[in-house]
Protein backbone atom coordinates (compact mmCIF):
# COMPACT_ATOMS: atom_id res chain seq x y z
CA UNK A 1 0.00 0.00 0.00
CA UNK A 2 2.86 2.32 0.54
CA UNK A 3 3.61 2.11 -3.28
CA UNK A 4 0.38 3.61 -3.76
CA UNK A 5 0.50 5.85 -1.12
CA UNK A 6 3.33 6.75 -2.91
CA UNK A 7 2.08 7.96 -6.48
CA UNK A 8 -0.30 10.43 -3.96
CA UNK A 9 2.34 11.75 -1.79
CA UNK A 10 6.08 12.58 -1.47
CA UNK A 11 7.75 10.34 1.20
CA UNK A 12 8.21 13.46 3.86
CA UNK A 13 4.41 13.03 4.08
CA UNK A 14 4.06 9.59 4.30
CA UNK A 15 5.08 8.05 7.44
CA UNK A 16 5.11 3.99 9.06
CA UNK A 17 7.29 4.89 12.02
CA UNK A 18 5.86 3.19 14.78
CA UNK A 19 6.17 6.30 17.27
CA UNK A 20 4.39 8.06 14.72
CA UNK A 21 1.42 5.48 14.07
CA UNK A 22 0.45 5.58 17.40
CA UNK A 23 0.46 9.59 17.67
CA UNK A 24 -1.23 9.59 14.98
CA UNK A 25 -3.35 7.08 15.54
CA UNK A 26 -4.75 7.88 18.60
CA UNK A 27 -6.95 10.53 20.59
CA UNK A 28 -7.10 11.63 24.04
CA UNK A 29 -9.21 8.00 25.40
CA UNK A 30 -7.17 5.69 27.02
CA UNK A 31 -9.45 2.45 26.08
CA UNK A 32 -8.09 1.94 22.44
CA UNK A 33 -4.57 1.10 21.35
CA UNK A 34 -3.48 2.45 17.83
CA UNK A 35 -2.74 0.34 15.07
CA UNK A 36 -3.12 1.99 11.83
CA UNK A 37 -0.61 0.91 8.24
CA UNK A 38 0.37 4.47 7.27
CA UNK A 39 -0.31 8.15 8.51
CA UNK A 40 -0.40 10.25 5.50
CA UNK A 41 -0.15 14.48 5.57
CA UNK A 42 -2.02 15.85 2.43
CA UNK A 43 -1.88 19.66 1.42
CA UNK A 44 -4.17 20.10 -1.09
CA UNK A 45 -7.51 19.19 -1.95
CA UNK A 46 -6.51 17.02 -4.72
CA UNK A 47 -4.30 15.54 -2.71
CA UNK A 48 -7.41 13.80 -0.74
CA UNK A 49 -9.36 13.54 -3.29
CA UNK A 50 -7.34 11.04 -5.00
CA UNK A 51 -6.44 9.58 -1.67
CA UNK A 52 -10.05 8.83 -1.06
CA UNK A 53 -10.15 7.16 -4.81
CA UNK A 54 -7.39 5.07 -4.49
CA UNK A 55 -8.73 3.63 -1.07
CA UNK A 56 -11.81 2.86 -2.66
CA UNK A 57 -9.96 1.50 -5.58
CA UNK A 58 -7.37 -0.39 -3.24
CA UNK A 59 -9.92 -1.28 -0.81
CA UNK A 60 -8.85 0.67 2.46
CA UNK A 61 -10.10 2.44 5.30
CA UNK A 62 -9.03 5.81 5.88
CA UNK A 63 -9.18 7.62 9.46
CA UNK A 64 -9.59 11.53 9.81
CA UNK A 65 -7.05 13.23 12.45
CA UNK A 66 -7.69 16.65 13.42
CA UNK A 67 -6.00 17.97 17.04
CA UNK A 68 -6.63 14.52 18.61
CA UNK A 69 -8.71 16.28 21.46
CA UNK A 70 -11.64 13.34 21.39
CA UNK A 71 -13.02 11.78 23.91
CA UNK A 72 -14.38 9.33 22.31
CA UNK A 73 -12.23 7.23 20.18
CA UNK A 74 -13.99 8.66 16.89
CA UNK A 75 -9.75 9.27 15.55
CA UNK A 76 -8.64 6.05 16.91
CA UNK A 77 -7.18 4.16 13.68
CA UNK A 78 -6.96 0.59 15.73
CA UNK A 79 -7.23 -1.67 12.32
CA UNK A 80 -4.49 -0.85 9.69
CA UNK A 81 -6.51 1.55 8.42
CA UNK A 82 -4.63 4.93 6.71
CA UNK A 83 -4.47 8.20 9.07
CA UNK A 84 -5.15 11.31 7.33
CA UNK A 85 -3.53 13.89 9.13
CA UNK A 86 -4.99 17.53 8.19
CA UNK A 87 -1.65 18.97 10.26
CA UNK A 88 -0.20 20.82 6.92
CA UNK A 89 -3.87 21.95 5.73
CA UNK A 90 -3.52 24.81 8.94
CA UNK A 91 -3.53 27.63 6.41
CA UNK A 92 -6.54 30.44 6.96
CA UNK A 93 -7.51 31.02 2.86
CA UNK A 94 -9.14 34.22 3.15
CA UNK A 95 -10.98 37.27 4.92
CA UNK A 96 -14.46 39.00 4.15
CA UNK A 97 -14.45 41.83 6.72
CA UNK A 98 -17.98 43.18 5.55
CA UNK A 99 -19.59 39.38 5.43
CA UNK A 100 -16.69 38.41 8.68
CA UNK A 101 -16.64 35.08 7.02
CA UNK A 102 -13.18 33.52 7.05
CA UNK A 103 -12.48 30.61 4.94
CA UNK A 104 -10.12 28.11 6.67
CA UNK A 105 -8.44 25.07 5.82
CA UNK A 106 -9.39 21.63 8.41
CA UNK A 107 -6.01 21.79 10.18
CA UNK A 108 -6.11 25.26 11.33
CA UNK A 109 -5.84 24.90 15.15
CA UNK A 110 -9.30 26.72 16.95
CA UNK A 111 -6.87 28.42 19.13
CA UNK A 112 -5.45 29.94 15.83
CA UNK A 113 -9.04 30.78 14.53
CA UNK A 114 -9.48 32.65 17.73
CA UNK A 115 -6.34 34.89 17.70
CA UNK A 116 -7.14 35.62 13.80
CA UNK A 117 -10.24 36.75 14.83
CA UNK A 118 -9.19 38.57 18.20
CA UNK A 119 -6.22 40.56 15.59
CA UNK A 120 -9.18 41.87 13.23
CA UNK A 121 -11.45 43.17 16.53
CA UNK A 122 -13.78 40.10 15.89
CA UNK A 123 -14.62 37.16 18.00
CA UNK A 124 -14.94 33.15 17.27
CA UNK A 125 -16.79 32.31 20.14
CA UNK A 126 -16.86 28.20 20.21
CA UNK A 127 -14.62 27.48 23.07
CA UNK A 128 -13.39 24.62 25.39
CA UNK A 129 -10.48 23.75 27.37
CA UNK A 130 -9.33 21.71 24.42
CA UNK A 131 -9.54 24.96 22.01
CA UNK A 132 -5.30 25.09 21.70
CA UNK A 133 -4.38 21.98 19.92
CA UNK A 134 -7.98 20.86 18.25
CA UNK A 135 -8.54 21.71 14.71
CA UNK A 136 -11.69 23.10 13.39
CA UNK A 137 -12.41 20.11 10.89
CA UNK A 138 -12.14 17.97 14.18
CA UNK A 139 -14.77 20.40 15.45
CA UNK A 140 -17.00 20.58 12.61
CA UNK A 141 -17.00 16.60 12.50
CA UNK A 142 -18.34 16.48 16.05
CA UNK A 143 -20.22 19.96 16.29
CA UNK A 144 -18.26 20.84 19.26
CA UNK A 145 -19.35 22.79 21.91
CA UNK A 146 -18.27 23.90 24.82
CA UNK A 147 -18.23 26.53 27.79
CA UNK A 148 -19.88 29.52 25.55
CA UNK A 149 -23.01 26.97 24.24
CA UNK A 150 -25.29 29.38 26.15
CA UNK A 151 -25.10 31.88 24.22
CA UNK A 152 -23.45 31.47 21.35
CA UNK A 153 -24.85 28.14 20.62
CA UNK A 154 -22.50 24.94 18.93
CA UNK A 155 -20.04 24.99 16.29
CA UNK A 156 -23.19 24.31 13.39
CA UNK A 157 -24.45 27.91 13.82
CA UNK A 158 -21.13 29.45 12.90
CA UNK A 159 -20.62 27.49 9.55
CA UNK A 160 -21.41 29.19 6.50
CA UNK A 161 -20.28 27.16 4.28
CA UNK A 162 -17.60 23.20 3.67
CA UNK A 163 -15.68 21.31 1.61
CA UNK A 164 -15.63 18.12 1.81
CA UNK A 165 -14.28 14.82 -0.20
CA UNK A 166 -17.44 12.01 0.12
CA UNK A 167 -16.46 8.47 0.54
CA UNK A 168 -16.85 7.87 -3.27
CA UNK A 169 -14.06 10.63 -3.95
CA UNK A 170 -16.54 12.97 -4.99
CA UNK A 171 -16.01 17.16 -4.07
CA UNK A 172 -19.39 18.86 -2.30
CA UNK A 173 -19.01 22.48 -1.95
CA UNK A 174 -21.86 23.26 0.51
CA UNK A 175 -23.42 27.27 0.77
CA UNK A 176 -20.28 28.53 -0.19
CA UNK A 177 -20.51 31.06 2.94
CA UNK A 178 -24.69 32.27 1.84
CA UNK A 179 -26.37 33.23 4.58
CA UNK A 180 -29.82 32.41 2.45
CA UNK A 181 -29.98 29.70 0.59
CA UNK A 182 -33.56 27.71 0.12
CA UNK A 183 -32.39 24.87 -1.94
CA UNK A 184 -33.44 21.77 -0.51
CA UNK A 185 -30.79 19.50 1.48
CA UNK A 186 -28.12 21.28 3.14
CA UNK A 187 -25.25 18.73 3.87
CA UNK A 188 -23.31 20.60 5.70
CA UNK A 189 -25.13 20.01 8.46
CA UNK A 190 -25.33 16.29 7.33
CA UNK A 191 -21.96 16.53 7.67
CA UNK A 192 -21.25 18.49 10.74
CA UNK A 193 -21.14 16.16 13.66
CA UNK A 194 -20.91 13.46 11.14
CA UNK A 195 -17.82 12.27 12.81
CA UNK A 196 -16.09 11.76 10.11
CA UNK A 197 -17.52 8.68 8.77
CA UNK A 198 -19.72 10.00 5.20
CA UNK A 199 -16.31 12.30 3.83
CA UNK A 200 -13.78 14.02 4.87
CA UNK A 201 -14.05 18.01 5.83
CA UNK A 202 -11.42 19.68 3.82
CA UNK A 203 -12.48 23.28 4.26
CA UNK A 204 -14.98 25.52 6.27
CA UNK A 205 -16.46 29.49 6.00
CA UNK A 206 -16.88 30.49 9.55
CA UNK A 207 -18.71 33.35 10.73
CA UNK A 208 -17.11 35.66 13.00
CA UNK A 209 -19.08 37.97 15.77
CA UNK A 210 -18.47 41.03 17.48
CA UNK A 211 -16.33 40.48 20.67
CA UNK A 212 -18.59 40.58 23.77
CA UNK A 213 -18.30 43.43 26.39
CA UNK A 214 -15.65 43.41 28.83
CA UNK A 215 -17.11 40.03 31.84
CA UNK A 216 -17.21 39.25 34.90
CA UNK A 217 -16.68 35.52 36.52
CA UNK A 218 -18.42 34.30 39.60
CA UNK A 219 -17.69 30.98 41.44
CA UNK A 220 -20.93 30.85 43.66
CA UNK A 221 -20.96 27.74 46.28
CA UNK A 222 -23.98 25.66 46.32
CA UNK A 223 -25.29 23.83 49.36
CA UNK A 224 -26.69 20.87 46.90
CA UNK A 225 -27.08 19.55 43.43
CA UNK A 226 -30.85 20.98 42.77
CA UNK A 227 -29.56 24.48 44.27
CA UNK A 228 -27.73 24.85 40.51
CA UNK A 229 -30.88 25.05 38.58
CA UNK A 230 -32.54 27.68 40.97
CA UNK A 231 -29.31 29.58 40.62
CA UNK A 232 -29.41 29.49 37.14
CA UNK A 233 -33.35 30.80 37.24
CA UNK A 234 -32.27 33.79 39.30
CA UNK A 235 -29.20 34.78 37.25
CA UNK A 236 -31.39 34.46 33.50
CA UNK A 237 -33.39 37.29 34.81
CA UNK A 238 -31.53 40.27 33.45
CA UNK A 239 -27.97 38.82 33.51
CA UNK A 240 -27.24 38.12 29.75
CA UNK A 241 -25.10 34.59 30.58
CA UNK A 242 -21.75 33.76 28.41
CA UNK A 243 -21.43 30.81 30.66
CA UNK A 244 -22.81 28.78 33.34
CA UNK A 245 -20.59 26.08 34.67
CA UNK A 246 -20.63 23.69 37.67
CA UNK A 247 -18.30 21.44 38.93
CA UNK A 248 -18.60 19.08 42.33
CA UNK A 249 -16.04 19.65 45.76
CA UNK A 250 -14.26 16.25 44.14
CA UNK A 251 -13.81 17.90 40.88
CA UNK A 252 -12.80 20.88 42.00
CA UNK A 253 -10.24 19.13 44.84
CA UNK A 254 -8.39 17.40 41.88
CA UNK A 255 -7.89 20.33 39.80
CA UNK A 256 -6.48 22.36 42.92
CA UNK A 257 -4.22 19.12 43.88
CA UNK A 258 -2.94 19.13 40.21
CA UNK A 259 -2.48 22.83 39.54
CA UNK A 260 -1.91 23.87 43.27
CA UNK A 261 -4.79 26.32 43.36
CA UNK A 262 -5.80 28.01 46.39
CA UNK A 263 -9.85 27.40 47.15
CA UNK A 264 -12.23 30.01 45.52
CA UNK A 265 -14.31 30.24 48.46
CA UNK A 266 -13.63 30.13 52.51
CA UNK A 267 -15.44 27.26 53.23
CA UNK A 268 -15.89 23.83 50.87
CA UNK A 269 -19.09 23.18 49.51
CA UNK A 270 -20.89 20.29 47.61
CA UNK A 271 -21.16 21.93 44.18
CA UNK A 272 -19.91 25.14 42.86
CA UNK A 273 -21.77 27.14 39.79
CA UNK A 274 -19.10 29.32 37.29
CA UNK A 275 -20.76 32.10 35.81
CA UNK A 276 -19.56 34.85 33.33
CA UNK A 277 -21.59 37.52 32.13
CA UNK A 278 -21.57 40.80 30.83
CA UNK A 279 -19.63 43.77 32.77
CA UNK A 280 -22.83 45.82 32.26
CA UNK A 281 -24.90 43.80 33.59
CA UNK A 282 -23.42 43.83 37.46
CA UNK A 283 -25.78 44.89 39.75
CA UNK A 284 -28.82 42.60 37.81
CA UNK A 285 -26.23 39.80 38.90
CA UNK A 286 -25.93 40.93 42.37
CA UNK A 287 -29.24 41.14 43.35
CA UNK A 288 -29.24 37.50 41.61
CA UNK A 289 -26.45 36.74 44.16
CA UNK A 290 -28.69 38.27 46.89
CA UNK A 291 -31.91 36.17 46.30
CA UNK A 292 -29.88 32.94 45.75
CA UNK A 293 -28.57 34.15 49.17
CA UNK A 294 -31.52 34.72 50.70
CA UNK A 295 -32.77 31.39 49.21
CA UNK A 296 -29.93 29.56 50.66
CA UNK A 297 -29.16 28.23 47.23
CA UNK A 298 -25.63 29.94 47.49
CA UNK A 299 -23.40 29.53 50.33
CA UNK A 300 -21.02 31.99 49.47
CA UNK A 301 -19.44 33.39 46.14
CA UNK A 302 -16.84 35.42 44.60
CA UNK A 303 -16.42 38.10 41.94
CA UNK A 304 -13.31 38.29 39.62
CA UNK A 305 -12.45 42.19 40.05
CA UNK A 306 -9.50 41.82 37.27
CA UNK A 307 -9.12 39.69 34.10
CA UNK A 308 -6.55 37.76 35.86
CA UNK A 309 -8.53 36.55 38.77
CA UNK A 310 -11.25 35.92 36.53
CA UNK A 311 -8.47 33.52 34.56
CA UNK A 312 -7.65 32.15 37.97
CA UNK A 313 -11.53 31.67 38.65
CA UNK A 314 -11.72 29.67 34.70
CA UNK A 315 -8.80 27.57 35.49
CA UNK A 316 -10.74 25.73 38.69
CA UNK A 317 -13.18 24.18 35.97
CA UNK A 318 -11.21 24.14 32.54
CA UNK A 319 -8.41 22.20 34.30
CA UNK A 320 -10.60 19.64 35.93
CA UNK A 321 -10.48 17.41 32.30
CA UNK A 322 -6.72 17.24 32.17
CA UNK A 323 -6.04 16.63 36.33
CA UNK A 324 -8.65 13.75 36.13
CA UNK A 325 -6.96 12.11 33.48
CA UNK A 326 -4.56 10.17 35.71
CA UNK A 327 -6.95 8.74 37.53
CA UNK A 328 -8.17 6.98 34.27
CA UNK A 329 -11.71 7.84 34.50
CA UNK A 330 -14.84 6.43 32.57
CA UNK A 331 -16.34 9.62 30.90
CA UNK A 332 -19.86 10.09 30.78
CA UNK A 333 -21.33 13.25 28.75
CA UNK A 334 -25.35 13.81 28.88
CA UNK A 335 -27.67 16.24 28.21
CA UNK A 336 -31.65 16.27 29.13
CA UNK A 337 -33.72 19.44 28.25
CA UNK A 338 -33.36 22.09 31.43
CA UNK A 339 -36.58 21.84 32.51
CA UNK A 340 -36.07 18.28 33.26
CA UNK A 341 -32.43 18.89 35.13
CA UNK A 342 -34.06 18.83 38.43
CA UNK A 343 -35.35 15.54 38.14
CA UNK A 344 -33.17 14.05 36.18
CA UNK A 345 -30.69 15.25 38.53
CA UNK A 346 -32.54 13.69 41.34
CA UNK A 347 -32.49 10.12 39.93
CA UNK A 348 -29.04 10.37 38.17
CA UNK A 349 -27.57 10.46 41.47
CA UNK A 350 -29.56 8.37 43.46
CA UNK A 351 -28.69 5.77 40.35
CA UNK A 352 -24.55 6.68 40.76
CA UNK A 353 -24.53 6.47 44.53
CA UNK A 354 -26.16 3.13 44.30
CA UNK A 355 -24.47 1.80 41.20
CA UNK A 356 -20.58 2.92 42.18
CA UNK A 357 -20.89 3.09 46.48
CA UNK A 358 -16.77 2.40 46.51
CA UNK A 359 -15.64 4.58 43.24
CA UNK A 360 -15.08 8.38 43.77
CA UNK A 361 -17.30 10.25 41.21
CA UNK A 362 -16.15 13.55 39.86
CA UNK A 363 -19.70 15.87 38.52
CA UNK A 364 -18.77 19.08 36.17
CA UNK A 365 -19.91 20.00 33.21
CA UNK A 366 -22.33 22.88 30.91
CA UNK A 367 -25.14 22.42 33.67
CA UNK A 368 -26.64 25.90 32.00
CA UNK A 369 -26.83 24.33 28.35
CA UNK A 370 -28.11 21.06 29.93
CA UNK A 371 -24.95 18.91 29.54
CA UNK A 372 -23.64 16.94 32.44
CA UNK A 373 -20.15 15.30 32.69
CA UNK A 374 -20.08 12.41 34.94
CA UNK A 375 -16.42 10.76 35.40
CA UNK A 376 -16.00 7.90 37.13
CA UNK A 377 -12.60 7.34 38.87
CA UNK A 378 -10.70 4.12 38.83
CA UNK A 379 -9.82 2.75 41.94
CA UNK A 380 -6.23 2.05 42.27
CA UNK A 381 -6.46 -1.42 43.20
CA UNK A 382 -8.25 -2.34 40.01
CA UNK A 383 -6.59 -2.75 36.37
CA UNK A 384 -7.95 -0.56 33.82
CA UNK A 385 -9.76 -3.44 32.10
CA UNK A 386 -11.82 -4.83 35.10
CA UNK A 387 -12.60 -1.23 36.17
CA UNK A 388 -13.98 -0.39 32.31
CA UNK A 389 -15.82 -3.96 32.28
CA UNK A 390 -17.47 -2.66 35.54
CA UNK A 391 -18.24 0.79 34.29
CA UNK A 392 -19.75 -0.63 31.01
CA UNK A 393 -22.18 -2.74 32.70
CA UNK A 394 -24.03 -0.01 34.61
CA UNK A 395 -23.95 2.17 31.53
CA UNK A 396 -27.03 1.13 29.98
CA UNK A 397 -29.06 1.73 33.42
CA UNK A 398 -27.69 5.10 33.62
CA UNK A 399 -28.76 5.24 29.15
CA UNK A 400 -32.20 3.76 30.56
CA UNK A 401 -32.32 7.02 32.68
CA UNK A 402 -31.26 9.30 29.71
CA UNK A 403 -33.88 7.91 27.44
CA UNK A 404 -36.71 7.93 29.70
CA UNK A 405 -36.19 11.79 29.58
CA UNK A 406 -35.40 11.64 25.61
CA UNK A 407 -31.90 13.16 26.51
CA UNK A 408 -28.60 12.45 24.99
CA UNK A 409 -26.24 10.25 25.68
CA UNK A 410 -23.43 12.29 24.08
CA UNK A 411 -23.70 16.00 24.06
CA UNK A 412 -20.44 17.39 22.94
CA UNK A 413 -17.79 14.49 22.64
CA UNK A 414 -19.99 12.24 19.99
CA UNK A 415 -19.88 8.45 19.60
CA UNK A 416 -16.66 7.48 17.76
CA UNK A 417 -15.86 3.96 19.18
CA UNK A 418 -17.08 4.21 22.84
CA UNK A 419 -20.81 5.17 22.75
CA UNK A 420 -21.64 2.92 19.48
CA UNK A 421 -23.24 0.13 20.86
CA UNK A 422 -25.23 2.45 23.04
CA UNK A 423 -26.54 5.06 20.21
CA UNK A 424 -30.13 3.22 20.17
CA UNK A 425 -30.33 4.66 23.58
CA UNK A 426 -30.94 8.16 22.22
CA UNK A 427 -32.01 7.15 18.69
CA UNK A 428 -34.78 5.07 17.21
CA UNK A 429 -34.23 2.33 14.97
CA UNK A 430 -36.04 4.43 12.32
CA UNK A 431 -32.86 6.83 12.98
CA UNK A 432 -30.39 4.35 13.15
CA UNK A 433 -31.48 3.23 9.60
CA UNK A 434 -31.46 6.23 8.31
CA UNK A 435 -28.27 6.72 9.07
CA UNK A 436 -26.92 3.21 7.47
CA UNK A 437 -28.88 4.21 4.45
CA UNK A 438 -26.96 7.67 3.96
CA UNK A 439 -23.68 6.48 4.65
CA UNK A 440 -23.97 3.60 2.30
CA UNK A 441 -25.40 6.74 -0.05
CA UNK A 442 -22.38 8.83 0.54
CA UNK A 443 -19.77 5.98 1.49
CA UNK A 444 -20.20 2.90 -0.96
CA UNK A 445 -17.46 1.41 -0.31
CA UNK A 446 -17.34 1.90 3.22
CA UNK A 447 -13.70 3.62 3.56
CA UNK A 448 -14.64 6.45 5.69
CA UNK A 449 -13.66 5.88 9.48
CA UNK A 450 -15.23 2.57 9.44
CA UNK A 451 -17.41 1.47 13.34
CA UNK A 452 -17.83 4.53 14.05
CA UNK A 453 -20.78 6.28 14.91
CA UNK A 454 -23.14 3.44 13.58
CA UNK A 455 -23.56 0.69 15.54
C1 LIG B 1 -14.86 19.66 29.49
O1 LIG B 1 -15.96 20.19 29.57
O2 LIG B 1 -13.97 19.88 30.35
C2 LIG B 1 -14.56 18.82 28.30
O3 LIG B 1 -15.71 18.40 27.66
C3 LIG B 1 -13.60 17.69 28.57
C4 LIG B 1 -14.07 16.63 29.52
O4 LIG B 1 -15.24 16.48 29.79
O5 LIG B 1 -13.21 15.87 30.00
ZN1 LIG C 1 -17.36 19.68 28.11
Amino acid sequence: MTEALATIFPPNRITRDAEDLDHWGSDRTTAYRAAPSAVVFPETLDEVVALVRLANARAFALVPSGGRTGLSGGAVAERGEVVVSFDRMNRILGFDPAERLVRCQAGVATGALQAFAEERGLFYPVDFAASGSSQIGGNIATNAGGIRVIRYGLTRDWIAGLTAVTGAGDVLRCNNGLVKNATGYDFRHLLIGSEGTLGLVVEADVRLANPPQPQRVMVLGCSAFDALMHVLGAFQQGVTLSAFEFFSDSALAKVRAARDLPPPLRDACPFYALLEFDESALDAASRAFERCLERSWVADGVLSQSDAQAARLWALREGISESLAPHTPYKNDLSVRLSDMPKFLEAADALISQAYPEFEVCWYGHIGDGNLHLNILKPSGWSEPEFRAHCHRVSPELFKLVAEYSGSISAEHGVGLLKREFLGYSRSPEEVALMRGLKRTFDPNGVMNPRKLIP
